[in-house]
């Protein structure tokens, strides 16, 4: 069936009306598959800053019911979903469907949260005075979202917002607004069955990145929270400070992976192809730089290129296909010029080429590239399957390599001795937000802090504490005795 079809299926399923002036085109065959409205981000900050008012009102253990149904209309309609998560952003089945569950696995995080959002008690220096600390919700939350993970990132993000007491905007990336649309009638109809939540505790905002830039600048948005490039990010950042709002950035990621002469090879090659092959190298997690000890390298080499010369390439709707297309053509020419930048700086390529599956889509066989040095395009994000080989002698090289770029994102170390592993997550080692051992940087569970350091933009999502970055703590000292004793010992009265 042609993508077009199989959306306008989707579409009629869940009672939405394709009409408007924003394309959404497959990557599958290039087609459109469906228009949809753009916003008015004025009137949604407007309906936004009143839902706060009542939702913030709500007790959060509540708040967390509405997310316990969210969750269960996820369940109901995951394989739905993740269908359009497939015929927009072209992951394939397994990964869109492993999407949608991490959207219900936050779900039934911030539910559980929803009762949890403690404070501490705090020892006062002044006798009868206690004090402490609370956690307010903090107003509403604008979430820019990226294409290659159209609908998790937004829920990471409203799960814990709407527990925390906040209301979500969401502006999609301008490549998936059907995704959007398909989440958005989902929590529609967890907020009719909650009853009495405000409508726009949760609203969609469709349109290009001027409709997003006006909300950045809005102060009623308490929260940008903000996944994409870095050079979005770069806008993005100045704007909220300048107004002193609150941002949370996950932006590029430049993610290495160390392998060590004790490295278990078997699990290693299948960490690498999945983290370097997976979701056609679009993740932000993607394994991008492969650091191999000069022991191993030639080996782990030859196995990569089998399994990456044996990786079926296609419509990722098709069973047994496990690199789907490029999200566009600009993806592809993305592509084609660090390619050719590299060999220009003698890189080695292998693979990289273009590979007929489907007419109207860009689809690429995944490309290893042996480097002299890291230089060059090694050092930029390119999203598309890319990986640059790189050898070391001593493991402090090899960690200065995993550092010497400007991103912070993910890193793993392959190894089976323990010295090297503990070394690599250590504060001199990786100085990456997720350092994995024995795992690629990608394919993070929902329940540890995601985000990076340096340019990745330091924000925290998902689980641990990140939901503190969408509260308002607030001091309480109290009185409770009869006499003003003032801190540090100042005495402050008039002489009788
Ligand atoms: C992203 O690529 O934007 O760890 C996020 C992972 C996913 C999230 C990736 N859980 O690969």
């Amino acid at each position: 069936m042609k993508p077009a079809d199989d959306a306008a299926q989707l579409l009629e399923l869940f009672g939405i009306a394709h009409a408007g002036r924003m394309a959404s085109h497959s990557p599958i065959d290039g087609a459109v598959i469906g228009r949809v409205t753009n916003g008015d981000p004025d009137a949604a900050c407007e309906r936004a800053a009143r839902a706060f008012d009542a939702w913030r009102r709500i007790p959060a253990p509540k708040r967390g019911e509405l997310v316990r149904l969210l969750g269960e209309e996820l369940r109901q309609a995951k394989p739905l979903l993740a269908k359009m998560v497939t015929l927009e952003a072209g992951k394939i089945m397994a990964e869109s469907l492993g999407e949608v569950q991490e959207m219900i696995d936050i779900c039934d995080f911030a539910v559980g949260l929803s009762r949890q959002l403690h404070g501490l008690a705090i020892a006062s220096e002044r006798p009868e005075h206690r004090m402490m600390e609370q956690w307010h919700p903090l107003g509403p939350v604008l979430v820019i979202s990226a294409f290659n993970f159209p609908v998790a990132v937004w829920a990471w993000n409203a799960a814990l917002a709407l527990v925390c007491g906040n209301p979500v905007i969401w502006k999609p990336s301008e490549k998936t607004p059907l995704c959007a649309e398909l989440v958005m009638q989902l929590m529609r109809r967890a907020i009719r069955r909650f009853g009495d939540a405000p409508e726009c505790v949760a609203q969609v905002v469709q349109g290009d990145r001027h409709v997003g830039a006006e909300m950045v600048r809005d102060p009623r948005i308490a929260l940008v929270s903000a996944t994409g490039s870095t050079k979005m990010g770069r806008m993005v950042a100045p704007v909220v400070a300048k107004r002193f709002g609150r941002s949370l950035l996950e932006l590029g990621g430049n993610n290495a992976a160390i392998v060590c002469p004790s490295a278990d090879l078997d699990l290693t090659e299948r960490a690498i192809l999945f983290s370097a092959v997976g979701t056609a190298g679009q993740r932000c997690t993607t394994l991008r730089r492969l650091i191999a000890h000069e022991s191993v390298a030639e080996e782990l080499v030859e196995r990569l290129k089998r399994l990456f010369g044996a990786v079926e390439i296609g419509d990722p709707r098709g069973s047994g296909v496990l690199v789907g297309p490029l999200i566009d053509g600009a993806a592809m020419n993305a592509m084609r010029t660090a390619l050719t930048t590299a060999k220009k700086r003698k890189g080695f390529v292998w693979g990289g080429e273009e590979v007929e599956a489907v007419p109207g889509g860009h689809y690429v066989r995944p490309a290893i590239v042996e480097m002299k040095r890291q230089d060059g395009p090694v050092l930029q994000e390119t999203f598309a399957p890319i990986l640059y080989v790189l050898r070391y002698r001593e493991l402090d090289e090899a960690i200065a390599l995993n550092n010497g770029v400007t991103q912070g994102l993910s890193s793993s170390i392959f190894t089976t001795d323990v010295r090297e592993a503990e070394r690599f997550m250590a504060a001199s080692g990786s100085d990456c937000g997720i350092a994995n051992v024995n795992i690629g940087p990608s394919g993070a569970e929902i329940g540890g802090a995601f985000g990076g350091e340096k340019e990745t933009g330091g924000g925290r999502e998902s689980g641990s504490d990140s939901w503190r970055a969408y509260m308002r703590r607030q001091t309480n000292t109290v009185n409770y005795g009869s006499e003003l004793p003032l801190a540090q010992g100042v005495r402050f009265d008039i002489a009788p």
